[in-house]
């Protein structure tokens, strides 16, 4: 653990930054390009932890990787059904993401593996990719739970499934894609509320067969035809916007900042963060709106801005499902109450973060309550937060990065318990707040 870490007010923010590159793509981006037979290379990979996890473990079931000196990666895969044994665990830290893809693609191939993790990852859920990949002919030793460590043995030919989602994960939805990629005939999704859809694109743009039917109710039906061949591919990654979410929302509450954040990658299965605070009223514009490797982007120009509270539509939660920590220290700083609901998935993630926020705003003199759902917060009007007190960040990057930018708007600054977490996902996120404080 790192030494405590104390953020406070420095003054208004102001200049220009980029974020590092979306998780959600890096990891995709490693992963199909470890498929493919061929070079790949790829442009503005994120470098953090969780996507190093990725990396690792492609490595130890057979493909190249190389990172060169410029920040481009190479990547020669091994082709769809190619995957090796590998010959120790895959240790994949705090990374579900990694995980749970690496389990879709480990459970069609003839091949057996372990996957361990940390603390925080060990007590999430794998039931929601053991059960689809078990029906596809997987088979898996678990913890007590369903949780890691597991073993997967492969499955070598898989069978073809049909499997509506039970819960809106983005996650289970790849994890059964990237299965049927190696699977005889045509593996179906049905997704009932969509998520983010970078596999689906990037699946496509790797040369696999992918149909996606949209039912009159909006339901989505996603279909991969299996023993699919894929191409290498050039892949530019755009700035992640949850990571870029932070900078937005700390340049919206410190008082007289100005900022843009340049390069943001605005997919509208993920870019609900940036509407819920338009509707807050924040002063954000979209600039040079572009197409980059395949997927919206533009730089967002910012302002301080007087927020008032709101009340989300539970239907926009998975467009925005990583952004609540954030919105809620929006929101503690908004004038009114705002009400947000359906947010159970947050309970399973890095930590339980309805619990967690509702803590951590409490012990910094804002008024929460909870629910099983959600929380109910009472904003301050504008009123710096009193600060004061450590928050735990529970191996949680996003509570540690949240409570980092809620010390920036209080009177007393706010201490984060460690801020070693962020490496996860956003490594040089301190060195952007202090260039933005000047
Ligand atoms: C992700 C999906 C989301 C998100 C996670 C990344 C992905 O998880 O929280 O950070 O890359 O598919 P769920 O699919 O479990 O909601």
């Amino acid at each position: 653990m790192s030494e405590p870490r104390t953020f406070r007010n420095l003054g208004p923010l102001c200049g220009s930054v980029t974020v590092p590159g979306d998780k959600s793509i890096s990891h995709r981006a490693l992963m199909l390009s470890a498929l493919a037979v061929g070079e790949s290379r790829i442009e503005g990979l994120l470098e953090g932890e969780d996507v190093l996890a990725t990396a690792a473990a492609m490595r130890a079931m057979g493909a190249e990787m190389t990172r060169h000196e410029d920040g481009i990666w190479t990547v020669h895969g091994v082709g769809v059904g190619g995957l090796l044994q590998p010959e120790a665990a895959l240790d994949m830290g705090n990374s579900g993401t990694s995980t749970r893809l690496l389990m879709g693609l480990v459970a069609s191939h003839g091949i057996t593996a372990t996957f361990t993790g940390d603390a925080s990852l060990s007590k999430r859920p794998m039931g929601r990719v053991t059960e689809p990949l078990g029906q596809m002919g997987a088979d898996f030793t678990t913890s007590p739970g369903g949780r890691l460590p597991l073993m997967v043995r492969g499955a070598c030919p898989a069978v073809p499934i049909e499997y509506r989602l039970p819960v809106a994960s983005a996650q289970v939805k790849s994890a059964i894609l990237l299965a049927g990629l190696n699977t005889p005939g045509i593996t179906r999704v049905v997704e009932p509320v969509p998520t983010r859809d970078h596999s689906e694109r990037m699946l496509r743009g790797f040369g696999a067969r992918l149909d996606v039917d949209t039912e009159a109710d909006g339901t989505r039906i996603i279909s991969i035809h299996g023993e699919a061949e894929l191409k290498p591919q050039q892949i530019v990654v755009p700035g992640d916007p949850s990571s870029a979410a932070f900078a937005v929302v700390a340049a919206l509450i410190v008082p007289g900042s100005e900022v843009r954040v340049m390069n943001v990658g605005l997919n509208p299965t993920r870019d609900g963060i940036y509407r819920v605070l338009k509707d807050m009223g924040a002063d954000i514009s979209f600039e040079n709106s572009r197409q980059v490797g395949g997927e919206p982007v533009a730089d967002l120009h910012v302002r301080a801005s007087v927020l008032t509270g709101v009340e989300t539509d539970p239907a926009i939660v998975p467009s925005m499902v990583d952004e609540f920590p954030v919105l809620f220290i929006a929101a503690a700083l908004a004038s009114g109450t705002s009400v947000f609901r359906g947010l159970e998935e947050l309970r399973v993630k890095e930590s339980d973060r309805i619990a967690v926020m509702a803590e951590g705003l409490r012990r910094i003199g804002a008024v929460v309550e909870e629910m099983e759902d959600g929380l109910t917060i009472h904003g301050s009007g504008g009123e710096p937060l009193k600060g004061g007190g450590v928050i735990e960040t529970h191996l949680d990057h996003r509570i540690a990065m949240s409570f980092a930018v809620a010390g920036l708007a209080s009177r007393e600054g706010v201490t984060i318990d460690s801020m070693e977490p962020v490496a996860t996902s956003f490594p040089g996120f301190e060195a952007m707040l202090a260039g933005l404080a000047g």
